[in-house]
């Protein structure tokens, strides 16, 4: 009777430990660091991801988001998720040419038709494994998130490649936006987001490649007057974390989080075309900006001079990653 007496207050003892030190467990954080402005597609899908975990698993997991590069510009944020600094981040797909050459293929000139045929790679087969493709530099990709396409914006109308010849670009660190600037003869210049602006008002560069949504968050209307509408690329990101921080999180914990990033992403995804098309109004509704849309046979001129891209990268991407992204504009 003594014995199990003992056994009974020694397994009571043993399950008030564990109980106390569950309730004891700090909450697991995650820093969400990106370089945009907190009302921009991006910016909007980090708070909604925020609100969400927060909501579902109070006490277990908190999420702190640090909009406009308040901790790491997109020259830095990378190592700082291997490093541990952060724990979240969502590049745009331009930004991992080091880690995965493949993922190049969203930055080709005139490859994908519309949003619609990106959405519709992203969700097949080789779009997904595509989020696995630096798995091996220890970074895991969650999910995609849509920006928009990519306009034109510069000091002088751009109507025909010709007329962007001699003039710098600021660009994304991208050797695809650097050979697609050089095709027109003008000058790709990489440099981090948050830097746009300052060399676009200094005159260190004449223009830039970007979505709606970014050049109005960024007031770059106050700056260049002309917008050409060439939809010639696509600015969309990775939602990544650090695989091992990733894969350390309880399956329970992990499993949910799993799922409010798929319903994150179908808000984000799905809000996205919406602000391009009211930050493309109000740049127009600020009497600063003209926007220059193109005849068929002007885009076929834009597509024909940047399209040789393609046969550049052809070897670092794969040409099965580019033949699976031309099918999805069919
Ligand atoms: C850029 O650098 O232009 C974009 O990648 C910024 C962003 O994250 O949308």
């Amino acid at each position: 009777m003594k014995r199990l007496l003992a056994c009974c207050v020694a397994t009571l003892s043993l399950c008030s430990a564990s109980l106390t030190s569950a309730a004891d467990a700090q909450p697991i954080t995650i820093r969400f660091s990106h370089v945009v402005a907190p009302d921009s597609p991006k910016g909007q899908g980090a708070r909604l991801f925020k609100q969400l975990v927060e909501q579902r698993l109070p006490g277990k997991v908190r999420v702190e988001v640090y909009p406009q590069a308040q901790l790491f510009s997109d020259s830095d944020e990378l190592q700082a998720l291997l490093d541990g600094k952060v724990e979240m981040l969502a590049p745009s797909l331009a930004k991992f040419s080091d880690y995965a050459p493949e993922l190049q293929v969203f930055d080709l000139p005139f490859l994908f038709k519309d949003m619609a045929a990106i959405d519709r790679f992203q969700h097949r087969p080789q779009g997904r494994q595509l989020l696995l493709s630096m798995t091996d530099r220890n970074i895991i990709g969650l999910d995609y998130w849509h920006n928009g396409m990519k306009q034109l914006l510069a000091t002088r109308p751009l109507r025909l490649p010709a007329e962007a010849a001699r003039l710098g670009f600021r660009i994304q660190n991208s050797p695809v936006s650097v050979a697609q600037f050089a095709a027109l003869g003008a000058t790709g210049k990489p440099m981090p987001f948050s830097q746009m602006r300052t060399a676009l008002s200094s005159g260190e560069v004449q223009g830039t490649e970007n979505t709606w949504s970014n050049f109005a968050s960024q007031r770059l209307d106050e700056l260049q007057p002309y917008v050409t509408e060439t939809n010639h690329g696509v600015i969309d990101y990775m939602l990544v974390s650090n695989a091992r921080f990733w894969y350390g999180i309880p399956h329970d914990i992990r499993s949910e989080l799993e799922a409010i990033i798929e319903e994150v992403s179908a808000e984000v995804n799905r809000k996205a075309a919406e602000l391009n098309a009211a930050a493309r109004q109000q740049m127009l509704d600020s009497g600063n900006v003209q926007v220059i849309s193109l005849s068929d046979e002007q885009l076929q001129a834009w597509r024909s001079a940047m399209q040789p891209v393609w046969q550049q990268f052809e070897a670092q991407i794969g040409a099965k990653v580019i033949r699976a992204a031309l099918r999805a504009s069919k």
